[in-house]
């Protein structure tokens, strides 16, 4: 019977779609407005779309509706402005997904506790949406994750109220290349690649974000799109690694990794600079290779250079540690045990206040293990919030930093570089200062005792 209904359907207009795109009218539903779909859901609305954005958590729809912000670098007053121009509101009543035309999911995808994908933020939202999906909308996947999950995962379910992909709803696979707190590159700035579940709608996915984004690059399936994505962070989780070992290896023959990159990029092809850390963090760079090797093995294959990769980043946390009690014992004559340390910067990477998989964390957890006293300064996380690893530093306080606090620290171990802290101040009175991302020679600081980790 369900077969006889859909012959006798008008088939949907495409051409009528690609059209209320190319003319900014279609309404745009964003999913999960987090740090990648609330700066995508300002990208819409300031081409002129009108957005609507959808989130199961009800504190932040509320505060997004009252014109305030969760996200530094989208401020309160940006968002007020959208929604007062009528372009922008957001809701967490799924009932509404029938008022948009495309519906684009920005959810989580973390790992489990195992380290495997932990595809269950977009088996969920792909739930909600199939009660209310209509013929006709366009359903983009952003999210980060291995190849097929948009095939296999996603399509079955939207699929379980008997509309059929390419023929009544259309869905494609866009990842997100968000980089927060870069200010060269906006959402808007950078180009999107777009795979489709079919030629139609890779069609109306392209005419879409060529609308929104610096052009739409297409490719032949979901599933290369979804393998474009790992390969950009797993080209950087490898390179990272590789110079981490590299930092190590020059260091027992006495060479500065740091100067090595200075020189070797004034080469003008065929050298790209990477450079050296305390470890990985962050929502994208820890997790996302782990979804490749996992579905590797489905294929019976082990990824051993990403594996390896993962391994070698994941040892640095220890070494800044281990580098800290030599540190301590060489210069100041004292153990670690009881010596009070002060982490500077525990946001993932500097000038954001993103602490998610940050290894500052894991760097405090391993001082505090071996008996140092902790305390941590960072200008933009004035406090640590719930995380899954460390949930014990939940509501812990940034000390201000002044001359009288470093007096009495005996070591400050630099572990991320933000640029709105006083170098100069912790290199003059700190007794000792361990430097993970050389950020005192970087800023011309020669003063002090700075040890390089
Ligand atoms: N953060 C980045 O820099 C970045 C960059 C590129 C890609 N990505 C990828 O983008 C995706 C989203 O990451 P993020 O950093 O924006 O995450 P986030 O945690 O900042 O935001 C996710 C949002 O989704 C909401 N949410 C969770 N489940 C939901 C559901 N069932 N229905 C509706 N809303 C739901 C959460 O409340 C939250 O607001 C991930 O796959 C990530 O790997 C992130």
């Amino acid at each position: 019977m369900a077969a006889v209904v859909r012959r006798l359907t008008v088939p949907v207009s495409v051409d009528a779609l690609v059209a209320r795109f190319r003319a900014h009218e279609a309404k745009i539903g964003v999913i999960g407005l987090g740090y990648v779909g609330l700066p995508l859901v300002r990208a819409i609305a300031d081409k002129g779309f009108p957005a609507l954005g959808f989130d199961i958590d009800a504190v932040k729809v509320g505060l997004l509706n009252a014109g305030g912000s969760y996200i530094r670098h989208i401020p309160g007053e940006v968002i007020a402005g959208l929604r007062d121009s009528g372009r922008f509101t957001a809701t967490d009543d799924f009932a509404r997904l029938p008022e948009v035309d495309a519906i684009l999911l920005c959810v989580p995808t973390p790992l489990t506790r195992q380290r495997e994908p932990d595809l269950s933020f977009v088996v969920r939202t792909t739930q909600s949406i199939a009660p209310y999906l209509r013929r006709g909308q366009l359903v983009v996947l952003e999210s980060t994750t291995y190849p097929g999950t948009t095939r296999e995962v996603m399509r079955p379910i939207l699929e379980t109220a008997g509309l059929r992909s390419e023929e009544d709803f259309f869905l494609a696979y866009s990842p997100e290349r968000e980089d927060p707190g870069n200010d060269q590159f906006g959402t808007s700035a950078i180009p999107k690649v777009v795979g489709g579940d079919g030629p139609l709608a890779l069609r109306l996915a392209c005419a879409l974000y060529d609308e929104i984004v610096a052009g739409a690059v297409p490719v032949s399936s979901v599933d290369v799109a979804e393998a474009v994505k790992l390969t950009e962070n797993i080209f950087r989780s490898v390179n990272i690694a590789l110079v981490n070992e590299l930092k190590v290896v020059y260091e027992a023959m006495g060479i500065d990794i740091w100067e090595v990159i200075e020189a070797a990029k004034s080469k003008p092809f065929g050298y790209m600079p990477f450079y050296p850390g305390p470890g990985l963090g962050g929502h994208c760079i820890p997790i996302d290779p782990f979804y490749l090797t996992w579905k590797a093995r489905e294929f019976g294959l082990s990824a051993r250079f990403i594996e390896l990769a993962g391994e070698v980043n994941t040892a640095m946390p220890g070494r800044v540690v281990d580098k800290t009690m030599a540190a301590l014992s060489e210069h100041l004559g004292r153990a670690l045990k009881g010596a009070r340390t002060l982490v500077i910067g525990v946001a993932y990477k500097k000038n954001i206040d993103d602490m998610r998989e940050s290894p500052a964390l894991k760097i405090m957890e391993l001082l505090e293990k071996r008996g140092a006293i902790t305390s941590f300064h960072d200008p933009y996380v004035p406090e640590i919030g719930p995380t899954r690893e460390h949930p014990d530093f939940t509501g812990r306080k940034s000390t201000p930093l002044t001359a009288a606090l470093l007096a009495e620290t005996d070591v400050a171990v630099i572990c991320t570089d933000h640029d709105a802290i006083d170098y100069q101040l912790i290199a003059e009175r700190c007794p000792l200062v361990i430097d993970a991302r050389n950020a005192f020679a970087s800023r011309g600081v020669v003063v002090g005792r700075v040890v390089k980790a």
